[in-house]
Order: C-alpha cells, then sequence, then structure tokens
C-alpha cells in the first residue's frame, strides 16, 4: 500500500476577518497543480468564514473545515453548530479534540469520540488531535498519553478518508518549540503501529499530521520524517505565503 498522500491543514483558530479573503485568494492562487499533486490543503477559518470561504474555493483545490462540532444532529443547544450545519456550510473536514478545547473546556476523549462520530455522519472526516503537555513530556509519559488519547478518542470504523490524526505536543503549540526529529520519528510510527493493529489495511493509509510551531523554516525537515503525512499549522497558516511554503516544503513521494 503506498504511503497516504500529505495534508497541510491551516487551523485559523479564533482569527480572521472578512477583510482576510484576501490571504485565502493568495492561497487559491498559489496552490499551483504540481503543488496540489504532492499535498492536499485544508483552510479550517473561523465559522463566520466558512460559508464565504467555501463560496470562493468551489471548485479550487483548496478544501475548507470547521475546528469544532457538536454532537446532536440539530435541537436547543444554544451557540453550537452541529456537523450537518458544517457539511452545509461547505465544510469537509472538522477539528475535533484540539488541544485548546480540551484544556479551556474541559473536553474529554470520550467527547472527542462522540465528535468523530458525529463528523462520519455527516460526512465530514475528523482531524483528532492528540498530544503530551510538557509535564507529561519530562515525566516520560508523552507515549502512554497519546496511547490513551487515541484509544478512547478514535471510534472503530475508521477508514483513511474520513480520519486523520494531529500529533501536537502541546507544549510545542504557538511557542516556537517543536519535539527533535527523532521524538516525531518515534511518535508517528509509534501512533502508525496503533492504527495499524486496530484497523489494518486503513491504518497504514491514514494520516498523521505533526502540529506545533511548524513554520516554512523548519517545514522542510519535519514533513520528511517517516510517518508525517503532512501537518497541522497555527499561526502560520494566518499568511497566505507562509502556508503556500510550509505545503511546498512536502517532499514528493
Ligand atoms: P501553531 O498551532 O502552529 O500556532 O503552533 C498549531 C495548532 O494548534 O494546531
Amino acid at each position: 500500500m503506498p504511503t497516504p498522500k500529505p495534508l497541510i491543514a491551516g487551523n485559523w483558530k479564533m482569527n480572521g476577518l472578512r477583510a482576510s479573503k484576501g490571504e485565502f485568494e493568495a492561497m487559491i492562487a498559489g496552490a499551483t497543480p504540481e503543488l496540489v499533486g504532492r499535498a492536499d490543503l485544508l483552510v479550517c477559518p473561523p465559522v463566520t468564514l466558512l460559508t464565504i470561504f467555501a463560496d470562493f474555493a468551489a471548485g479550487s483545490p483548496i478544501a475548507v473545515g470547521a475546528q469544532d462540532t457538536h454532537t446532536e444532529t440539530f435541537g436547543a443547544y444554544t451557540g453550537f453548530l452541529s456537523a450537518e450545519m458544517l457539511a452545509d456550510a461547505g465544510a469537509s473536514a472538522v477539528i475535533v479534540g484540539h488541544s485548546e478545547r480540551r484544556a479551556i473546556l474541559d473536553e474529554t476523549d470520550a467527547m472527542v469520540h462522540a465528535k468523530t462520530l458525529a463528523a462520519w455522519r455527516a460526512g465530514l472526516a475528523a482531524i483528532i488531535c492528540v498530544g503530551e503537555t510538557r509535564a507529561e513530556r519530562d515525566a516520560g509519559t508523552a507515549v502512554s498519553v497519546v496511547e490513551r488519547q487515541l484509544a478512547h478518542s478514535v471510534p472503530d470504523g475508521a477508514t483513511d478518508d474520513r480520519l486523520v490524526i494531529a500529533y501536537e505536543p502541546i507544549w510545542a503549540i504557538g511557542t516556537g518549540h517543536t519535539p527533535t526529529s527523532a521524538d516525531i520519528e518515534y511518535m508517528h510510527g509509534h501512533i502508525r503501529d496503533l492504527l495499524v493493529s486496530r484497523f489494518g489495511v486503513e491504518g497504514r493509509g491514514t494520516r498523521i499530521l505533526y502540529g506545533g510551531s511548524l513554520k516554512p523554516s523548519n517545514a522542510k525537515d519535519i514533513l520528511a520524517i517517516p510517518n508525517v503525512d503532512g501537518g497541522l499549522i497555527g499561526g502560520a497558516s494566518l499568511k497566505a505565503a507562509d502556508f503556500l511554503a510550509i505545503a511546498d516544503a512536502v517532499p514528493a513521494r
């Protein structure tokens, strides 16, 4: 089975106004056939921009996604959005279990599991985020933390077209710090082994993204690591030039 086609995904978090459309336009303009031949591209803006971006991206090689979903289809859940609504707005994927939501909103693995099922129900790919804190890495428990998150967050029935894993060490997010290449290679290899032992051939084709201070200056090295099938990018995805430079660092496979 060939290695998965890399995915370069931008997570805009709580950033972006309608005036940011120019950056998105520049991303589309820069997504050359050569580049999209090497990597799939996805931008997850705030929901206020989802429809605008989706309409604008129609027919272009850039897909749009969301940053969270509720588990129910509809109902009395003030302020929440269902996966069906996100799909209706033009999303093809949704990030679930980002560490900021796990930390700020106490999202548990069980909630991430339920949100993933909701995403699949609506036909969205789920990008499930996992990763350890600095204290957990220092204590030598990073691998067991990620193992536990994967075991409880990823539902049965995962297929390589609707499951993406993002390994994001929390201490690397927005800090400028990244793990060593050896540490990334070890963790991604371990995640691959877990996916293959649970899902067989589908686990072999599942994309495992690295996230946390990925930027143009380190993208070439990180994206060349075995079992790193692209990246989930926060800060550096807000500027078209940086996002495209990271995508351009994806090695030809
Ligand atoms: P960062 O964020 O690239 O700004 O470190 C990554 C993420 O939180 O997905």
